[in-house]
């Protein structure tokens, strides 16, 4: 029987139950092992680290982050994994850090120590390279900090740290370069970038969000990787995702600061209510310490040894489908990449329409993110490369010869001129959920699992957006997709 009120049903039903309908559910879901879901998540491809981190999320599930004086244990294991990191990106044990949730709460928590350090700065503005993560953007907004978003080299997409520095003024309250872009898999010049920040009495923070736990590694596999460290000088402070090339569960970030000051200005305190005195070294209070442990645990499963083949077979992968992109007719490499992150672009006088291909790929089993142009940046679909990449590599570079010619095949596909002019002058932000729900069929947005196939429509209406209507559309998608009265 079930509850008339609630939908849940009277009696409590039995775990094995329950996890039946978790897998029945995840079966839509792109597979998260094997590696050719080619973003959002990182395989280490080996079931003893999965089986040590499983065990010691679940060892810490009722742990209570948010009190380190009633959970020593959370102290001891954010010291080492703080210490590990800060050991390996030019820091030592005196280092001070954070353990965040993911990159983003990395990031604004940065943003807000460099903020806050500067009190008298009465409209803040960061300087970020045009090519920064979102997380900057979203930092921005939350925050009340104005975003200077810089122009990059349109060749190889790094930031100019002419540009940048050109950039700042008595506003500036940090600035930024990221090691490597999410987009572009390219390093930022943070030498030149940090030194000109600090020139300037400016803090610089380096978003190693994806590549801070990776970089070292090619570098010992022989990669040519740039000084992007704390050991750089003029960097202050730094953020790297152990729940990316980590290959830690996800909810697992480290924000690193060069000075104590810099991080007592990302906590926060409040002992003026009535309740416990409230002290938080992150943007989440009660939080689960699971994330914790398990990061803890892949890097203690995992070794040093371990990462260090980790890195040597994701550079090898992406050797080798940089090599073999270049080969396919009408695709190219955007910039070189300098870990293994992989943007594919297209080149000719007859381009191939990527949204169309990233859909034939996923046809054939590969899952290619679709990456919007922006501000002259041309459109591109990316690639992660992780340790268990190298497996799939030439059954990826087969998928994307097929598919290259499966899009050749059916011909140029027309601008979506109607719609867009449909959407001309629509204020999305003022309609109800009906009429934007009775508007999905013409935009191609579609709000059923099955979809999520077919996205080339959706992307194409996309990249014709300018990006404050993107972000207006793709704010009500996500709002009517949770919304389960809609789209029946
Ligand atoms: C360079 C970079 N910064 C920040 C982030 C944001 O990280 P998260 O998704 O963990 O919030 C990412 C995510 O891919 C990233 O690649």
């Amino acid at each position: 029987m079930t509850d008339r009120q609630t939908g849940l049903p009277d009696a409590g039903r039995p775990a094995e139950d329950l996890l039946a309908e978790l897998r029945a559910l995840t079966a839509a879901d792109l597979p998260t092992r094997g590696g050719r879901t080619t973003a959002y998540t990182y395989d280490a491809g080996r079931p003893e680290v999965r089986a040590a981190a499983e065990g010691a999320y679940l060892a810490m599930l009722e742990v209570n982050g948010l009190d380190p004086t009633a959970f020593p244990s959370i102290v001891a294991l954010e010291r080492q994994v703080v210490g590990a990191v800060a050991a390996r990106l030019g820091g030592d044990e005196r280092t001070p850090g954070i353990f965040t949730s993911g990159g983003t709460e990395s990031i604004l928590l940065a943003v807000k120590a460099a903020r806050d350090a500067r009190p008298e700065v009465a409209e803040p503005e960061i300087v970020v390279p045009a090519t920064a993560h979102a997380a900057f953007f979203k930092a921005g907004t939350y925050l009340k900090v104005k975003v200077v978003a810089v122009p990059v080299d349109p060749e190889t997409f790094r930031a100019v740290p002419a540009a940048m520095a050109a950039a700042c003024t008595e506003r500036t309250v940090l600035v930024v370069a990221s090691a490597p872009s999410y987009a572009h898999g390219v390093v930022d010049p943070v030498a030149a970038i940090a030194a000109a920040a600090a020139e300037r009495g400016l803090p610089c923070h380096v978003d190693a969000c994806v590549g801070g736990w990776l970089l070292p590694w090619l570098a010992e596999a022989g990669a040519e990787v740039p000084p992007f460290d704390l050991s750089v000088p003029g960097v202050t402070s730094l953020s790297c995702d152990l729940h990316k090339f980590g290959y830690a569960p996800k909810g697992a970030s480290v924000l690193l600061f060069r000075d104590q000051p810099m991080r007592l200005a990302a906590y926060f305190a409040c002992a003026q209510w009535p309740g416990y005195p409230v002290v938080n070294s992150t943007v989440q209070s009660s939080k689960g310490a699971g994330p914790l442990a398990g990061a803890w645990a892949t890097l203690q499963a995992l070794g040093a040894d371990g990462y260090r083949e980790l890195g040597r077979a994701a550079l090898d992968a992406t050797r080798r489908l940089v090599a073999g992109v270049g080969a396919v007719d009408g695709l190219r490499v955007l910039g070189t990449p300098d870990a293994t992150l992989v943007a594919i672009g297209t080149e000719g006088d007859d381009p191939v329409d990527l949204w169309e291909l990233a859909d034939e790929s996923r046809a054939r089993g590969f899952f290619l993110q679709p990456q919007l142009s922006v501000d002259g940046l041309p459109a591109s679909l990316h690639v992660t490369l992780t340790g268990v990449s190298g497996h799939g590599v030439d059954a990826l570079l087969d998928a994307l010869r097929e598919s290259v010619a499966a899009v050749r095949a059916r011909g140029p596909v027309a601008p979506p001129t109607e719609i867009l002019a449909l959407l001309d002058g629509l204020d999305f932000t003022t309609l109800d959920d009906a009429t934007f729900a009775a508007l999905l069929p013409a935009t191609g947005l579609d709000l059923s699992p099955e979809a999520a196939t077919r996205m080339a429509g959706v992307n194409r209406l996309l990249n014709a957006l300018p990006p404050h209507l993107r972000d207006q559309l793709a704010t009500r998608f996500l709002s009517a997709l949770y919304s389960p009265y809609l789209g029946k």
